[in-house]
């Protein structure tokens, strides 16, 4: 078996089962990795830092799905009759709700950034918005208000980034089903997100982040396979123009700034040498459900150690209730992974994944400058680190104590002591003669 010389010295070294296994496969599935080019519309990788450090997001999807509990796919689920839904619009009030409460549980779950979903397929829109079709937005009905200029301004108080989720296809719309032949239709959906884009990047000051969901067109294909009908580069270009930082996802059609992994698949395999995003939702649905299941801890924080040790960041979602509302248990979970992050942070913001390939379910490692974590996920599996190249200076847990350690031309080998403390991540500060990667 080859094993490359960068990673494990250059002496020949047996690698495990596990380390063979994860060095062939990768489970991140790239939602949208064939979008049109445009290098004129891509941000520096400068412009992309503050993202790349943040690491952690939190999502969130509420409208008028909230109301009825059975997802944001509802409508179109149910084929509920459009009056029937429209309807909906005047019992969407939250008389008791403040954006404030989301974006404090934001802090308190350890988000440096927020992404708020302002309009999903069924084309209600958050805020007051001129460029809705028959004026489908909150700012018209019940609440006569702009959650969108709310959000964005407890995010600004706050010090979160604002992000916002923006669907360009719409059920409304006959034509989104059949682009082709009712396609007068289709344009007039096209226009309504060409407006709505301009509004949200163009009336609100600084967006950080542009969030597209559903380029595609009857819900098949993929979104780069719908550019013909939405022209993204045309459609992004707006974008920079209001905007020229906003980091754009790749879900218009166009390429993006980064990459989205989707939902709550585990990620396994190797660092993914680009920008990246796994978003996935605390739950099992996005838009509210009673009673859903909310996802255990520890699996949670392993999730986010995979994603963080293979240099993604992290988006997890929250669905409110119609009143803004979310379930104690989700709080209780949001709050809990924020005390985790409160105490380990410094293994994972303004980190970057490696210098090591994880390997599946073992270890994985983020780096800061000389700094390297180990962040171990099974310690009785764990045999050694293929770090080589540098000499160790440190070696202690992140709660610090000091663990003794020898190193030799395949590695670092650590002795742990017999009460490690039990917990999904054990992570290992090492500190190196020189900065990774010099
Ligand atoms: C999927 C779902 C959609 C959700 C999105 C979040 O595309 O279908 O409802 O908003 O994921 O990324």
């Amino acid at each position: 078996m080859f094993v490359p010389p960068s990673i494990y010295g250059n002496k020949e070294y047996t690698m495990t089962g596990a380390e063979l296994q994860s060095m062939f496969k990768s489970s991140i599935n790239l939602k949208s990795i064939d979008g049109v080019q445009c290098e004129e519309l891509n941000l520096q990788p400068s412009d992309m830092q503050w993202w790349r450090d943040a690491k952690i997001g939190m999502f969130v999807h509420w409208g008028l799905y909230s109301i009825l509990g059975r997802g944001e796919w509802v409508r179109h689920n149910e084929q509920i009759p459009w009056a029937t839904y429209k309807a909906l619009a005047d019992q969407f009030n939250p008389h008791n709700f403040q954006m404030d409460e989301l974006c404090t549980l934001a802090k308190d779950f350890g988000a440096a950034y927020m992404v708020l979903v302002t309009k999903h397929h069924d084309g209600f829109s958050l805020w007051n918005s001129p460029g809705s079709y028959e004026g489908f937005t909150t700012f018209n009905t019940a609440s006569h208000r702009d959650f969108v200029r709310e959000y964005i301004d407890a995010c600004r108080k706050a010090g979160l980034r604002v992000g916002l989720y923006y669907s360009p296809m719409d059920w409304r719309f006959p034509g989104y089903f059949y682009p082709k032949g009712l396609r007068k239709n289709a344009e007039l959906m096209k226009q309504q997100c060409y407006t709505q884009i301009a509004e949200l990047t163009g009336n609100y000051g600084p967006i950080d982040i542009m969030w597209y969901d559903g380029g595609w067109l009857a819900h098949q294909g993929t979104d780069a396979s719908s550019a013909w009908f939405w022209e993204p580069v045309k459609l992004n270009k707006i974008v920079r123009q209001n905007n020229p930082k906003t980091l754009i996802n790749p879900r218009s059609g166009w390429e993006g700034d980064f990459q989205c992994d989707e939902g709550p698949h585990e990620i396994t395999g190797r660092i993914l040498p680009i920008p990246w995003e796994k978003n996935m939702s605390i739950s099992s649905s996005w838009g509210f459900v009673p009673d859903d299941h909310v996802h255990n801890f520890d699996w949670l924080i392993r999730m986010m150690v995979n994603v963080i040790c293979r240099d993604g960041n992290w988006l997890l979602n929250v669905g409110p209730d119609k009143d803004g509302k979310l379930t104690p248990e989700i709080i209780g979970r949001m709050r809990k992974i924020g005390a985790w992050l409160k105490t380990n942070g410094e293994a994972v913001y303004k980190t970057r994944g490696g210098p090591v390939e994880p390997v599946d379910g073992v270890f994985g490692t983020t780096y800061r400058e000389n700094n390297v974590y180990i962040h171990i996920l099974d310690t009785a599996a764990f045999v050694l680190l293929p770090l080589t190249g540098y000499r160790i200076i440190t070696c202690r847990l992140l709660s610090g104590e000091s663990l003794p350690f020898t190193q030799n031309t395949h590695g670092v080998s650590i002795v742990f002591p017999h009460n490690l403390p039990a917990g999904p991540d054990t992570i290992v500060h090492l500190t190196l003669d020189k900065p990774v990667w010099t």
